[in-house]
């Protein structure tokens, strides 16, 4: 069924929020935008405001939703408990782009919202048409990503439109996202933090802010290092058809195509031996930010780098595939494809990060079936630009030396 989508543009943010809280209020579905990406927000009481969230993303209903609100001391209605450590990272990161897994106070939100869990994720947006939105709509807001399920999420009100167009009852313009990647996702289990999903806050800043406590980054820990050579259209190796020759040793290899496709969490690592509870994300077992091309990710520096997407783009381009290249700023001028994406400098990955969902999106308009995309250092909020280059990539990944 097809509903009338309302467009509130920014000038009209005034206005636009009262309708937007209304709507929510009486149980409608609206997108806003946060200050990591754009949110489709519901009454999270509401069983039937939930609903129609899964229903308009498309979204599995294993798949658990953050729970947004204006202020930090509303977390009490919430959670059972807020122990000393989730204290301090609210006081250091809230409002900003932090959510904390917490113990659900029982009826507090619908069960559709928990996905039946008995843990509950919380944040206080930074942004500020956001916090207002929730504090006039007068409930705790539950907010998925705005996109369709398994498509990038949206940086821009248009974006939530290209998705969701006739399946919601309205978007709220603020402009661009600041960070453009999601919020970080953590959980807190005697006395250490596992990161869920690395975001915004980045590992580096909670390790600082919670001195002595270990910070584990769960996710990419495992299952995002995955590389499926055959699956990338690429051989390499000497022999192989279409073979890729890139150097004497070629590239180097992480994996096996068969780990590409084993969900997270199903194998032992060196933090978490099987048998060992390590929280986890359900939402990390789905593929999310997809572009609909092929993407493969090239780790390297300097001219080594260069050289590899050069001749893994030239060689698609032979191919007679669509070929994009997403680049930094000082490489991109020499290279050859169908759409180049300038991500910004090298040494600034958050300018990559505020430009990679866009990018993966014009891909998709421009019909690029096949993407070449650098790797960044993991720093900072390198990791969670990585993590998401690696779930788009699908695992397609490799080193060169
Ligand atoms: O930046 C963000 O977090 C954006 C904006 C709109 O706030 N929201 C967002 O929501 O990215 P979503 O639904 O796309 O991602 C929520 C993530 C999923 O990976 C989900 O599995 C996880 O949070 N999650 C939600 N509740 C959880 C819980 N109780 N335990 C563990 N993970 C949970
Ligand atoms: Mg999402």
């Amino acid at each position: 069924m097809t509903i009338e989508t309302k467009y509130w543009p920014a000038e009209l943010s005034r206005a636009g929020i009262e309708e937007a809280a209304a709507a929510i209020a009486a149980g409608g579905v609206v997108a806003f935008p946060t200050e990591t990406v754009y949110g489709l927000g519901g009454d999270a009481r509401s069983t039937e405001a939930v609903g129609r969230i899964f229903a308009a993303k498309g979204r599995p209903s294993d798949n658990p939703l953050i729970v947004h609100l204006a202020r930090g001391a509303s977390v009490a209605g919430l959670a059972k408990e807020v122990g000393a450590v989730e204290a301090a990272l609210m006081e250091a990161f809230w409002p900003g782009p932090l959510t904390l897994v917490l113990p659900v106070r029982e009826g507090a939100v619908s069960p559709l919202v928990t996905a039946g869990l008995d843990t509950v994720a919380v944040r206080v947006p930074a942004h500020e048409l956001a916090r207002e939105l929730i504090e006039r709509a007068g409930c705790p807001v539950a907010a998925p990503s705005a996109n369709r399920s398994g498509r990038p999420s949206p940086t821009r009100a248009r974006h939530v439109l290209e998705d969701l167009d006739g399946r919601i009852d309205g978007v709220l313009d603020g402009g661009a996202t600041g960070v453009g990647l999601e919020s970080t996702v953590v959980r807190v289990v005697d006395g250490t933090i596992y990161i869920l999903r690395p975001g915004g806050v980045t590992r580096e800043k909670l390790r600082e802010a919670v001195g002595g406590l270990a910070v584990v980054a769960e996710e990419t820990k495992e299952g995002d290092r995955r590389t499926g050579a055959a699956d990338a259209g690429v051989r390499i190796g000497a022999g192989a058809p279409g073979s890729l020759s890139i150097g004497a040793n070629a590239a180097r290899l992480t994996g096996t195509e068969a780990n590409a496709v084993r969900p997270a969490g199903t194998e032992a690592n060196a933090a978490y031996p099987v048998g060992t509870e390590a929280p986890r994300s359900p939402g990390v077992k789905y593929t999310h930010y997809a572009p609909r091309g092929e993407m493969l990710l090239v780790n390297g520096e300097g001219d080594p780098l260069r050289e590899a997407v050069r001749k893994l783009a030239s060689q698609a381009a032979d191919a007679g595939r669509r070929v994009a290249v997403l680049s930094c700023s000082e490489h991109a001028a020499g290279y050859t494809a169908d759409a180049v994406f300038d991500c910004g400098p090298r040494g600034e990955p958050e300018k990559a990060a505020q430009t990679l969902y866009a990018a993966l999106r014009e891909c998709d308009e421009k019909g690029v079936d096949y993407i070449v995309a650098e790797g960044y250092s993991e720093d900072g909020i390198g990791a969670a630009l990585m993590n998401r280059l690696r779930k788009a990539a699908g695992g397609r990944e490799i080193f060169v030396p």
